[in-house]
């Protein structure tokens, strides 16, 4: 199957080439782990990786764990945000551990459970239950757009909501079934990495075989994989 045969080598790939970025070591603690990747992913929607390791250090010292972040101030945290812009994100992390520790401390698990918390949203969610709980759930951010529009060559805009719906519907039909996290990690990798807005690197990506843009424009040279 085409499609088991995707994940299979999409998981193969980012095995070989995934970052060691400091929110990916190793945990010791499952929900240690959860707030490290929260932390990370709202950093990450409005920065870039480079940038937001160095933040990421920073904040992860002052408040090693959800815990010591509940008892932080708005002060500290902008200023340790600062730099980041929105800073409502950052006011979002600090009430949102607020609320969890309130409630018991345990840090939800399920997609529909964290979006209870203030200021997580689908692609929050679907990142925290996948990449720390394995719930088998999708994240689509702009990278799963461009990498599954040009694997399936539809030309969407990806600014208009309704496209955005129907990629979140193929990537759920997508996403591995046993590491969903790790595969939700490779596409956005892959879009990061290989198969860039403007000159994707078709010959070092792992699901070429499967690409209907780039078979396309194979085919017909009027045709580039950058038109998807
Ligand atoms: N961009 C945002 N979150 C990411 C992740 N978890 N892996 C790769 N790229 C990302």
């Amino acid at each position: 199957r085409q499609i088991q045969d995707i994940r299979g080598s999409l998981l193969g790939w980012y095995g070989l080439n995934r970052r060691e970025l400091p929110w990916r070591l190793a945990e010791d603690h499952i929900e240690k782990g959860a707030y490290r990747i929260w932390v990370s992913e709202v950093m990450l929607q409005q920065t870039r990786v480079q940038t937001v390791i160095h933040y990421f250090k920073r904040w992860i010292s002052k408040w090693p764990t959800l815990r010591h972040l509940s008892q932080a101030s708005l002060d500290e945290v902008n200023e340790m945000w600062a730099g980041l812009g929105y800073y409502r994100r950052a006011r979002y992390l600090l009430e949102g551990a607020k609320m969890i520790v309130a409630e018991g401390g345990e840090f939800p698990r399920t997609v529909s459970s964290l979006r209870k918390v203030p200021g997580i949203g689908e692609y929050t969610a679907g990142a925290i239950a996948s990449i720390a709980f394995k719930e088998v759930v999708p994240v689509v951010d702009g990278n799963v757009v461009r990498v599954i529009a040009r694997l399936k060559a539809i030309s969407a805009n990806p600014k208009d909501s309704q496209t955005v719906k129907r990629f979140w519907e193929l990537a759920a039909q997508l996403v591995d079934p046993f590491e969903p996290g790790d595969f939700n990690q490779g596409l956005m990798e892959l879009g990061a990495t290989i198969c860039t807005p403007t000159s994707p690197n078709c010959s070092s990506c792992p699901v070429s075989d499967h690409c209907r843009a780039l078979s396309i424009s194979r085919n017909d040279s009027s045709v580039l994989v950058t038109n998807y």
